[in-house]
């Protein structure tokens, strides 16, 4: 069994030199340090990363390395590389990064070649994804396929809708990409109103195939596509990607309408895998090939770089040094990319859900702070809601600035305004503005001493605000392939360091067990005694309702 963290030596020491830093300002450590910019900012697998303005320096990153060496952060990483069974709970491989291997890569899993098994379905959906963009695959009726339905939710709903709306413009010109996931029927109904049956095609997305609400919904589409076509038309319609080939049949889905992937890839991690399918039908499959590649060129930096060059390593440590030793709860993620708008949603289940534990591997209390909150939204927009917050609020709230140094439009003027935003963001909340320079500004505004006494207080600035930034050269399937595994492995990390399961999801459990309950007694009698007052006051309340 592992120590406890807060009893390494590594740790102790950490909270020894955080105590340095409750009076130490960002604004005099750049003053101090023409170079703090080049000495804290990394690159690899076409990502930048700045993450000098947080609160560390030299000797901080010193002894979070040697925390992440203490803590076998090394060991955990050539145990997932090689396929060795680290999600301890499910006694599983965790082997997303086996998705995006080359073709002529070996791994053997349980004494079977993986790698040729991921190209056999890449090859399938490659064939599948150019029949659908090339027209060559008809619906019922003859037509051509124009709109693509994926019903699936969390990892079989995030990242294939993330990942399309971020490279909306590499996107074939006549398909339309819909995601269903909520079981809120007015999701489905919204969907199926914009769609014909004749020209729609169903994408069943879910690793179990027994999620309720991907059930729900993929029934509710079969029966409304046979409203108007008849069972012989559902093979054209409807492709499912699964893991459970049985479930997948019982539906009525043949095995050569299913893409199939495996027990060894995480659902928030399987993106890369089949449940791409809808990326790949959207972007083209060489598209597809070239997210893959840079998700691989990420693994190989953060397998083969070493600790204090390798920027998942990085992004983590800084992430524990603001949660454990600094004491902030949560990160905001603020992508300077419309076409990012999806990704601190993506993130939230990627982390929330991977770190968002209470006990270690070991099944002992985390005796530290674990997953802090994550949320955000696209700049520009953030600013106009949230960022007073971020600037002023009681609760210091490390931000990930995120931007594409090229856009993929070509309208006048804008890109440079976007950027000059995000750096200005993070420049703000670093330096803030002090008593003297508010008072000079106001003096110079010709505001009357009154009126300075009184807006004083307000109009400070606090900064010394943590930011990371990470720049890419444009959002590519590249880019966005390494920026995702960048953070993937930024998770993997952090779980190795607090000594937890990144790859279970137990915490899900409960409320899918009492929704089950409660359905029933929704549409049948009533259990009280199963319930406290409120849950059956609402039971109640929505029944009669009904
Ligand atoms: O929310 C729990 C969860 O198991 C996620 O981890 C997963 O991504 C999601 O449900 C959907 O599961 P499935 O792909 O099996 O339908």
């Amino acid at each position: 069994m592992r120590e406890p963290l807060t009893s390494s030596a590594a740790y102790r020491a950490l909270q020894q030199h955080s105590l340095e830093f409750q009076n130490r300002s960002l604004r005099a450590m750049f003053a101090a340090d023409a170079d703090r910019f080049t000495k804290f900012s990394l690159e690899g697998a076409g990502l930048f990363l700045d993450f000098s303005k947080n609160l560390v320096e030299q000797q901080t990153l010193a002894l979070l390395l040697a925390l992440a060496r203490e803590t076998p952060v090394e060991q955990l990483r050539a145990a997932m590389f090689a396929g060795e069974k680290i999600n301890l709970t499910e006694r599983r491989a965790v082997l997303h990064t086996a998705l995006r291997a080359p073709r002529n890569a070996s791994l053997e899993l349980d004494g079977r070649e993986i790698v040729q098994d991921v190209h056999a379905v890449l090859d399938r959906m490659a064939a599948f994804s150019d029949k659908i963009r090339s027209g060559a695959w008809r619906g019922y009726d003859g037509q051509e396929i124009t709109d693509i339905v994926n019903i699936g939710i969390g990892g079989s709903f995030l990242g294939p809708k993330m990942s399309c709306e971020a490279l909306r413009t590499f996107a074939h010109p006549r398909l339309r990409m819909h995601f269903v996931s909520n079981v809120d029927g007015h999701d489905l109904d919204a969907t199926l109103s914009q769609v014909k049956p004749a020209t729609t095609l169903f994408v069943v997305a879910s690793k179990m195939f027994n999620t309720s609400e991907t059930m729900a919904n993929a029934h509710s589409a079969r029966n409304w596509f046979l409203q108007h076509a008849d069972e012989s038309a559902l093979p054209k319609h409807f492709v499912a990607v699964s893991t459970n080939l049985q479930a997948v049949q019982a539906f009525g889905i043949a095995p050569e309408n299913m893409f199939p992937f495996w027990d060894w890839v995480g659902g928030r991690y399987s993106v890369w895998s089949a449940i791409g399918l809808s990326l790949a039908l959207s972007i083209g499959m060489e598209g597809f090939r070239a997210f893959l590649a840079g998700a691989r060129a990420m693994d190989e930096h953060f397998r083969d770089a070493p600790l204090e060059k390798n920027l998942p390593v990085m992004l983590a440590l800084i992430g524990i040094w603001n949660r454990n030793f600094l004491g902030t709860a949560s990160v905001s993620i603020a992508p300077y990319h419309q076409d990012l708008r999806d990704f601190p949603g993506y993130l939230q289940q990627l982390e929330m859900e991977s770190n968002g534990k209470r006990v270690t591997r070991d099944g002992q209390p985390v005796d530290a702070a674990t997953c802090p909150v994550i949320w955000g939204d696209v700049g520009t927009n953030g600013q106009h809601a949230y960022f007073q917050l971020l600037h002023q609020g009681t609760d210091v709230t490390p931000v990930d600035f995120i931007a594409a140094l090229k856009p993929n439009h070509a309208l006048r003027g804008h890109h440079a305004l976007l950027l000059a935003n995000c750096f200005a963001q993070s420049e703000a909340l670093m330096r803030g503005k002090n008593a003297d320079e508010v008072k000079h500004d106001m003096q110079a505004q010709g505001l009357t001493d009154d009126e300075i006494a009184h807006l004083l207080p307000h109009r400070i600035f606090p900064g010394n605000r943590p930011s990371n930034t990470i720049l890419m050269d444009a959002l590519t399937p590249e880019t966005l392939g390494a920026l995702i595994a960048l953070y993937e492995h930024k998770v993997f990390v952090q779980g190795a360091i607090w000594n937890i399961n990144s790859f279970d999801q137990w915490g899900v459990e409960l409320g899918k067990v009492l929704a089950k309950t409660i359905a029933s007694e929704l549409t049948q009698q009533p259990n009280p005694a199963a319930h406290d007052s409120s849950t059956n006051g609402l039971i109640a309340r929505a029944k009669a309702a009904m």
